[in-house]
């Protein structure tokens, strides 16, 4: 009864902590990692760990006079996902597919220890792993858990090297962020107490990378390992138009998944969910934009048609699933003495940071004098990563 009960919070959780003596149950959400460990704090001679999988197996590890010999034998379907740490013998299975039970057994001249068998329950979900953003949004990369338990351990990391850039481990009282590489990060990371999703203020161009977090316990043999690619580019998110015109609010991209709110201060203009077909507008309390809001129900774009000089200055962009939350605030200045190409002008910012997105790995520094789009943020931290290619001469486009 109980651990069915357990079952249940495991899939809404998509994190397992079962321990019952030689079992465990995990649940994983489908093209996350998990460790499963061997218990063994350093393999001794003539020890050897196997590990099955649905009858076959799919990993050895034995130590002798020679030293330490690893073999996965990947049947097709485990192909180059399994890792084994040649000290304990812990196998670590990416992007998992498989629910099933997968077990340990270790042989040793000494006591061995029974044979010890994780259930694994593979949840299924859809959300794309990887995330664009704009310079200055507020993102939150959540861990997917509710509640944090009381001997929970959680560990973000960044970047090729893995810097460790937050940790909670409750029982030794550890609950901190990191400045991570070139201090980076500094004053900008922020964890959530609740559920220990970290959050990036004013993000920049060199933040953009890997992150992961390795959820595990105290008391468990498992580690969930769940990585977020992050890429931030430098997109238009301030806006003027002559007074009269239509002003395109552009977004980077939107997942299936994704709810989307378009704001004015507290008030929702704007509600998308794609995934539910769910498309919404509102107005001011005082109803003065009277049928002037419009949604691209295809990009997630608002669509401010016969702008006036006393609309709002200030919206927000809320875009949230359950792995992430961006928050991003776009300044629209509605004003005379603009040229009419300020249309043009939008669509372009719209179209580069679409750009921006496709190409991964680069990062495109723009350039562009115009008139009719004011960027925020004109500058950014490219030249502290020496990792990072900044391309200076690339011209994307000439606003003319
Ligand atoms: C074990 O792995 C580490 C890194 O993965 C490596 O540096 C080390 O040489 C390996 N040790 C043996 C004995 O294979
Ligand atoms: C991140 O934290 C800041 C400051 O606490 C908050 O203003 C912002 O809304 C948070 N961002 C997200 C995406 O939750
Ligand atoms: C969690 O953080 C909030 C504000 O950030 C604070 O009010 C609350 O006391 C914290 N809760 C715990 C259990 O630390
Ligand atoms: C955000 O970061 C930029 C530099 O990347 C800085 O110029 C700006 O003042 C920051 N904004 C806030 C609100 O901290």
């Amino acid at each position: 009864m109980k651990s069915a009960v357990i079952v249940v919070l495991f899939r809404l959780f998509t994190i397992g902590v079962c321990v019952d003596g030689n079992e465990e149950s995990v649940s994983v959400a489908e093209g996350d990692s998990v460790t499963l460990k061997s218990g063994v704090t350093e393999i001794q001679t003539d020890d050897e760990i196997e590990w099955w999988f649905s009858g076959s197996k799919i990993a050895t590890i034995s130590r002798d006079d020679g030293g330490i010999s690893l073999s996965v034998k990947p049947d097709g379907s485990f192909r180059d996902r399994l890792q084994l740490n040649n000290q304990t013998g812990d196998l670590k299975i990416s992007n998992i597919r498989d629910s099933g039970d997968y077990k340990l057994l270790i042989t040793s001249p000494r006591d061995p220890p029974p044979e010890m068998t994780f259930t694994v329950k593979v949840v299924s979900a859809d959300e794309v792993k990887s995330l664009s953003v704009m310079e200055g949004d507020s993102v939150t990369l959540q861990t997917g858990l509710t509640d944090i338990q009381r001997d929970a351990v959680i560990r973000w990391r960044f970047g090729q090297q893995k810097s460790l850039v937050a940790e909670i481990n409750r029982k030794a009282g550890i609950f901190k962020t990191f400045d991570g590489p070139d201090e980076r990060f500094r004053d900008r990371l922020h964890l959530n107490n609740q559920t220990g999703s970290l959050n990036i203020t004013n993000i920049t161009i060199t933040d953009s990378g890997l992150y992961e977090v390795e959820i595990s316990s105290t008391s468990s043999k498992h580690t969930i390992h769940k990585t977020f690619t992050v890429t931030v580019s430098d997109a238009v998110k301030s806006v003027s138009v002559k007074k009269g015109e239509t002003v395109t609010l552009p977004i980077t991209e939107i997942q299936k998944d994704d709810l989307i709110l378009w704001m004015f201060g507290e008030i929702v203009l704007a509600e998308i969910h794609k995934a539910a077909q769910r498309f919404y507008i509102s107005d001011v309390p005082d109803k003065s934009f009277r049928n002037r809001l419009q949604l691209d129900h295809q990009t997630g774009s608002l669509i401010i048609t016969d702008t006036r000089t006393t609309d709002p200055e200030e919206y927000y962009l809320k875009i949230s699933s359950s792995r992430h939350i961006i928050n991003r605030r776009i300044i629209v200045t509605v004003g005379p003495g603009l040229s009419p190409g300020a249309i043009a002008g939008i669509v372009v910012g719209v179209l580069l940071g679409a750009a921006a997105v496709v190409v991964v790995g680069v990062i495109y520094y723009r350039r562009r004098s115009s008139r009719n789009v004011n960027r925020q943020n004109p500058t950014s931290n490219g030249a502290q990563d020496p990792g990072d290619h900044v391309n200076e001469g690339t011209e994307l486009t000439n606003a003319s």
